[in-house]
């Protein structure tokens, strides 16, 4: 299955992809069903209707798969940032209340809360990070309060891959009727995850990363339990039925995740991400992550031996402190790389090979 998943993408002879962490090319399976339903709608028009919808359905019910969801407790929106909106907008937080996070967050994970804080007169507690920028799990536990509505964090934060352990957190976060929500951006599709088994409440992401998809998908996910909590953000004609309803004023919203949806979506990205998502379900996320973790320890150990600094924690993404000269040298490749916390970033994904780790390597020498 790994030679198929390999296969899946381009054989980019010129440059290197090793920021798959920030933007990574995307499958051919989701590029032939941007090709698919860019033909239909030119050809077809409206007659495409029934069709489309059904494939995004489609989308939804893989993505509940990957999340380890239902396919009612999932919307999609435009951006990671936009699906936190909608949670971070409507959780009810009251004066006084704390929301924890890492001082480390991506901030498209850290600038809606900052600002759903201000608007409740809430308070924002930014948990200090442990050494090297680790999420020790005690960490956050420590900092809870009686105070302590909401803890947000990424599961692995975006600088060096530092995971937090979901599973040990939210035995607490149960315990004590703090709700746990998840931007699992940074690894799903990469490590296997559970919303449900690991009693996480809610959780965000996106699709141009390590699901190999278009950049304009943004998903969310609510445990059934909470959807009467939560209003809609958005509002449209979506929130409560289809386009072909009457307007009716004293009409119910939808009792699922899909009235977060206000309107038409993004056909073209929804179902190329379902695409990809259908291959990564096929290859299987153990497959992908045994090579994805044998490609960044390798990566990882070459540049130690190089005497670099490393940060890899058990992901994909490997971190090091650069030399004067090692930018320029990943760009003469041509490399693509982040500069990011520590140092220069490097990710690779499943679709690398060994032969591009050893170009890098032998470049940076
Ligand atoms: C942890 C994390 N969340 C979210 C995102 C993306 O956010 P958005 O989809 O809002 O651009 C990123 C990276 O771009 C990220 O690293």
């Amino acid at each position: 299955m790994l030679k198929e998943f390999k296969d899946q993408f381009h054989k980019d002879t010129l440059r290197l992809h090793l920021n798959n962490a920030g933007l990574a090319p995307i499958s051919r399976a989701a590029r032939d069903r941007i090709l698919y339903w860019g033909n239909r709608f030119y050809e077809e028009g409206f007659y495409t209707d029934a069709d489309y919808v059904a494939d995004i359905f489609h989308t939804r019910q893989s993505l509940a798969k990957l999340i380890g969801c239902d396919h009612s407790e999932i919307a999609f929106f435009q951006s990671t940032a936009g699906a936190i909106s909608q949670l971070c907008f409507h959780f009810p937080l009251k004066a006084g209340d704390e929301v924890l996070t890492w001082n480390q967050e991506y901030a498209s994970n850290l600038y809606p809360w900052q600002e759903a804080c201000k608007r409740a007169g809430a308070n924002l507690v930014l948990v200090e990070s442990g050494e090297r920028l680790s999420t020790p799990v005690e960490k956050l536990i420590a900092a809870i309060t009686d105070k302590t509505k909401m803890i947000a964090i990424s599961w692995l934060q975006f600088q060096t891959g530092a995971r937090t352990d979901i599973k040990a957190l939210s035995k607490i976060t149960k315990e004590k009727d703090i709700f746990l929500f998840v931007d699992v951006m940074q690894g799903l599709g990469l490590h296997e995850f559970n919303m449900k088994e690991w009693g996480v409440d809610a959780v965000a992401g996106g699709s141009h990363k390590w699901l190999v998809s278009p950049v304009g998908v943004g998903y969310f996910a609510l445990d059934s339990k909470h959807m009467n909590m939560i209003r809609p953000h958005n509002v449209g004609a979506y929130t409560f039925g289809t386009c072909d309803d009457p307007a009716d004023l004293f009409c119910m919203p939808k009792k699922d995740a899909l009235k977060f949806e206000a309107g038409s979506k993004q056909v073209l990205e929804i179902t190329a991400l379902g695409a990809s998502v259908d291959l990564i379900l096929k290859t299987g996320v153990k497959t992908i992550e045994t090579e994805v973790l044998r490609l960044s320890t390798r990566l990882a150990e070459g540049l130690r031996h190089l005497g670099f600094d490393v940060h890899h924690n058990g992901s994909a993404h490997v971190n090091f402190v650069p030399k004067n000269d090692s930018a320029d040298k990943l760009k003469s490749l041509p490399c693509n790389f982040a500069v990011r916390g520590p140092g220069l970033r490097l990710s690779p994904h499943a679709f690398n090979t060994d032969e591009q780790i050893e170009r890098v390597l032998q470049t940076l020498k």
